[in-house]
């Protein structure tokens, strides 16, 4: 059903209103005015604690947010998604990553068939399959065990397991040698495989499509590399097995059938992670710490299926991003995690926010008159803070940040973790409060030195603390930023679970590859500065 136009949503107009009223306020004087902030405005769940005390807002300004979720049907929109209905409209499809961590024994039937029965099934069989690779009964084709384990895929079907195996690395069987090719760019699958034995080594092809350039690229070359080395292609069968919901495709490549695990249509790539696309991660960390890992999920779902909106903790991160997108004119956003395993996080992340709020048009198909995602980007803590948070603290421009810590580190060293940790409070508080003109000069600052050491704070950060980084853990932030993602997508009105965008250059990428590896260099019928380009190559390659 056709909703109002965002702008003109009575309590979009009342938010630019309140913006007006309360936009300039310093965190400083918010703080001032109610000692008790701190430990009001926060919330949490499922093991993680959100302290949002330092976004600039108020009480009236949280109100006047979940009074626009709820004008714009996210409850509705929430409970149809977790239905199986069809929530990618212009897919046609639902998005039932939810159903992918569902627990054994619950049911969802989605056109007369019980998807979670269909899930715990393929769990089982990756589950059987993860415990033959870790135990050695799975052999290669020469009967030696398998001991390198290589994930290829891109998109979806890379940056989760590879940032899973990342996150949880101190969890995984560091006798076992994980690597993950993704880019077509033949150096990804050369330098990963050339300290690895053929006999030892297992891929994993992984694609939702099985129609992707770069991942049958690189499975091709893979194949060789196998074969080349073992002599047959019986070979193909130890060594490969494929993760995708297409059966004919994987058949067509020389995989079989048996050897594929299967998920469905309704899971997103960038919502796969948790599906037979992890199956990476179960070999990594077991099938019972991937269960963990679902659990997590599951229980910030069910914070977000039931939890009220002002306390539902993706709720609230979504609706910020909106507050400073749509108020502020804020374009990025930073995600900093102060644990170094979750070095890939943003990178995960980039994929999960951008392709699915990174859309001009509404469900209905107007195109918008408001920005939509913004960009995310990071890196781990502390690094950040000595290479790019200058920017933060003084640069012109309004970038929220969410600050990622853990009570606990998983490598007690001495003062480390501590010291760690002191600096994401210090950063929420310096940027939060900043250093005014006064205070420098207090400090004796030399007058003219003064401008360039004042800091004006009054930006925002969220701080979410959980204790230790855990299989479990993983899964509740995942879903966490997921749901956000959805939260964001449904005040926006757009549908965060296609990408259409990425098509066209896939395309005109199939259209000009001949004309780069054509002996008899056809006639180039591009726009003059794409035909002067691949001329340039031609020549260069030539030399
Ligand atoms: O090009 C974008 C995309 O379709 C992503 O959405 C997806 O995760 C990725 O390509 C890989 O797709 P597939 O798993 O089908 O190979």
């Amino acid at each position: 059903m056709p909703i109002t136009p965002l702008r003109q949503q009575p309590s979009w107009k009342a938010l630019e209103q309140h913006h007006r009223e309360i936009g300039g306020i310093h965190l400083r004087q918010l703080f001032a005015d109610d000692p008790l902030r701190g430990e009001r405005l926060c919330a949490q769940a499922a093991g993680l604690y959100l302290d949002y005390s330092k976004n600039r807002v108020t009480d009236e300004t949280m109100r006047l947010l979940c009074g626009l979720a709820r004008e714009r049907g996210l409850e509705e929109r929430r409970n149809s998604m977790f239905r199986g209905e069809c929530v990618n409209v212009s897919e046609a499809r639902p998005a039932l990553h939810v159903a992918l961590r569902m627990p054994r024994g619950s049911t969802l039937v989605v056109d007369g068939a019980d998807v979670v029965a269909q899930v715990h099934s393929v769990l089982d069989r990756m589950a059987s399959f993860a415990r033959g690779i870790r135990s050695g009964t799975w052999t290669g084709h020469t009967g030696k065990p398998i001991r390198n384990i290589v994930n290829i895929g891109i998109g979806g079907s890379d940056l989760g397991p590879v940032m899973a195996y990342e996150a949880l690395r101190a969890y995984t069987r560091r006798d076992l040698t994980f690597r993950f090719v993704s880019n077509v760019d033949a150096t990804d699958f050369v330098e990963a495989t050339r300290d690895l034995g053929p006999e030892e080594t297992l891929f994993i092809v992984a694609s939702k499509t099985f129609g992707t350039l770069e991942t049958l690229t690189n499975a091709r070359s893979a194949r060789d590399w196998v074969v080349d080395a073992l002599g047959s292609e019986k070979a193909v069968a130890r060594h490969f097995v494929a993760v995708s919901t297409h059966a004919r495709r994987v058949a067509e490549f020389g995989i079989d059938p048996a050897n594929m695990f299967e998920f469905w249509d309704w899971v997103g790539g960038r919502y796969s992670m948790d599906s037979a696309i992890g199956l990476s991660t179960m070999i990594a960390i077991g099938p019972e710490r991937f269960h963990e890992m679902l659990a997590g999920f599951h229980a910030m779902d069910e914070h977000f299926r039931t939890a009220p909106l002002e306390e539902n903790l993706p709720v609230l991160m979504g609706l910020l991003v909106v507050w400073y997108s749509g108020f502020f004119g804020v374009q990025s956003v930073g995600v900093m995690p102060y644990d170094r395993y979750l070095k890939r996080f943003p990178a995960y992340l980039q994929q999960l926010t951008m392709e699915s709020n990174g859309k001009h048009a509404t469900l209905e198909g107007s195109v918008v008159d408001y920005d939509t995602g913004p960009v995310y980007w990071g890196e781990p803590g502390t690094n950040g803070q000595h290479s790019f948070y200058q920017l933060i603290h003084q640069g012109t421009r309004l970038i929220p940040v969410d600050l990622i810590g853990f009570g606990k580190g998983l490598n007690p060293l001495g003062e480390h973790h501590d010291i760690l940790s002191s600096n994401i409070f210090a950063q929420a508080q310096a940027l939060a409060f900043g250093r005014t003109e006064e205070e420098v000069r207090a400090e004796g600052t030399p007058p003219d030195a003064v401008p360039h050491r004042v800091m004006e704070g009054n930006r925002p950060t969220n701080v979410l603390l959980g204790e230790i980084l855990t299989p479990r853990l993983l899964g509740t932030l995942v879903a966490l930023y997921e749901h956000s993602v959805f939260t964001q997508g449904t005040v926006w009105d757009i549908d965060s679970f296609d990408q259409w965008g990425v098509e066209l250059g896939k395309v005109l990428a199939v259209r000009i590859t001949p004309e780069l590896t054509s002996q008899a260099e056809p006639e180039l019928t591009h726009d003059s500065s794409t035909n002067a380009l691949i001329r340039r190559y031609r020549a260069l390659k030539r030399q």
